[in-house]
């Protein structure tokens, strides 16, 4: 019944980002193993979204669910060298997807932005400055480590 609910508002509060800008676009790159980058954003974002409701956090679902939707919203393959546009990607990412994301997004929110350009902490020196930004970030650790696992049973 709480996991339906929480299904109904992710469903909801998804919607409109995932038809919107190049964010179906992110479906055509590999993050981890078989795992696309759009499978990857989506599964950050549906489980930020269970853990904020798990631990009871006053925060703003909406801007926690795009954020977490455009946290690697950088449109490209990161294993492709020739095309990617540096080697650093694991350093450089967050900044590409927030360029990205505010050329498509020109309402962007203030949490949105501490979601994107914070979500590596703590290979990224610098911590996120909100709530929404330190869900994501785990959620985002945690989704990472399940698709790893995924990638090399298949592999
Ligand atoms: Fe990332
Ligand atoms: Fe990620």
């Amino acid at each position: 019944m709480k996991l339906q609910a929480i299904h109904e508002r992710f469903e909801e509060l998804s919607a409109k980002t995932l038809a919107s800008g190049r964010v179906q676009e992110m479906a055509r790159f590999v993050q981890h193993g078989d795992t696309s980058t759009l499978d990857h954003t989506t599964a950050v974002a549906r489980l930020a979204l269970t853990m904020a409701r798990g631990l009871r956090l006053r925060i703003d679902e909406a801007s926690l669910v795009r954020g977490a939707i455009l946290h690697d919203y950088f449109l490209y393959d990161w294993h492709d060298h020739e095309h990617a546009p540096d080697r650093w990607h694991g350093f450089t990412h967050p900044g590409h997807a927030l360029r990205n994301a505010e050329a498509d997004f020109d309402d962007l929110t203030p949490v949105e932005r501490d979601v994107i350009v914070r979500h590596m902490f703590p290979f990224h020196p610098l911590p996120p400055r909100t709530k929404e930004g330190w869900v994501v970030c785990m959620a985002d650790k945690a989704c990472t480590v399940r698709e790893f696992f995924r990638g090399l049973r298949k592999g």
